[in-house]
């Protein structure tokens, strides 16, 4: 488990810089968060919570763990760390916002050192404490229980921040980001797990996607999008259970489309991914003004 020392790390209570101090994080407004066991800290303030448990539960977390660590979204990871290694350096700040089970950063983390000398700042934070606790067995960074409404780091601070099928909030993405700073989103494409949707809903819609707009009007400019189609190895039964659970498509199917879906075994499925760069070039004072964090 890695803490930084650099005042990188803010309190959400009232943003004042966190420093290591034994087995906590303490912020000199008194407030004191304990460093857990398994090696992450939890900055999730009450402020930022809508339910006791937010975020993914534990078995989605676990299902998403066993089905990426199959290495069926390999293609995805390697587009990742293809897309991130030529912009950074060994000062390079890297954040994962809802970060998940913490498989992109691991993947992202080995492809980096096994390619050069170059050891970023690796951050990855999510609102769900059994999300995280799975991210620390997967690789030593810094791991945080957190939300990207209220993100527990110093404003500026950020040279690339990821969101991979997450949960965006510009204006909060942009406070953290460095003025050249990028944001790197990774969402689904139209035709992604289309024959699992096929099965799970009675007709598939197309939805059009808000975020590069939602993204704009909190500043962000549009930089390259790139996209990814490959088809999946035939997915086992257990496989499919686990892809279903992963996603959104669990809460959204019917429990007949699920019933059905419960039935496929064997079956390939495509994965469709569309990778967008926006860039924060913007002038930033408006989404934070300089008494939002004392350092
Ligand atoms: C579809 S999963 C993607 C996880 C990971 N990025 C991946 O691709 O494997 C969405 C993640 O966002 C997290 N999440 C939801 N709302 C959030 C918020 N407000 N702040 C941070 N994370 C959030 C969930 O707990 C979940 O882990």
């Amino acid at each position: 488990m890695k803490f930084l020392h650099n005042n990188l790390l803010k309190c959400p209570l009232d943003q004042h810089a966190l420093q290591l101090d034994a087995d906590c994080l303490r912020c000199e407004g008194g407030h004191a968060f304990d460093i857990a066991r398994q090696g992450y800290v939890n900055l999730l303030g009450a402020a930022d919570k809508r339910s006791r448990d937010p975020g993914d539960g534990k078995e989605m977390v676990t299902a998403r763990r066993d089905f990426l660590s199959d290495g069926h979204y390999q293609p995805v990871a390697d587009k990742l760390a293809s897309l991130i290694k030529p912009q950074i350096n060994a000062d390079s700040t890297i954040v994962d916002a809802g970060c998940g089970e913490g498989y992109y950063l691991e993947q992202l983390a080995t492809q980096i050192g096994s390619s050069s000398h170059c050891r970023p700042s690796i951050i990855g934070f999510d609102i769900s404490k059994w999300a995280v606790q799975a991210a620390t067995r997967r690789l030593a960074a810094t791991w945080l229980v957190a939300s990207n409404r209220n993100i527990p780091l110093a404003p500026h601070s950020v040279d690339c921040l990821l969101s991979l099928f997450g949960f965006p909030v510009f204006n909060s993405f942009r406070s953290v980001l460095k003025k050249e700073g990028t944001l790197l989103m990774v969402d689904a494409g139209p035709q992604h797990l289309i024959e699992l949707r096929k099965v799970i809903y009675p007709e598939v819609r197309r939805s059009e996607s808000t975020m590069l707009t939602q993204a704009c009007a909190a500043g962000f400019s549009e930089g390259e999008t790139s996209t990814l189609q490959f088809l999946t190895d035939p997915l086992s039964q257990l496989q499919i259970h686990q892809l279903l659970s992963m996603t959104p498509h669990l809460f959204r199917a019917t429990r007949e489309g699920k019933q059905r879906a419960a039935r496929l075994d064997h079956v390939s499925v495509t994965v469709d991914v569309v990778f967008q760069r926006l860039h924060n070039r913007g002038d930033s004072t408006s989404v934070l003004s300089s008494t939002d964090y004392r350092a």
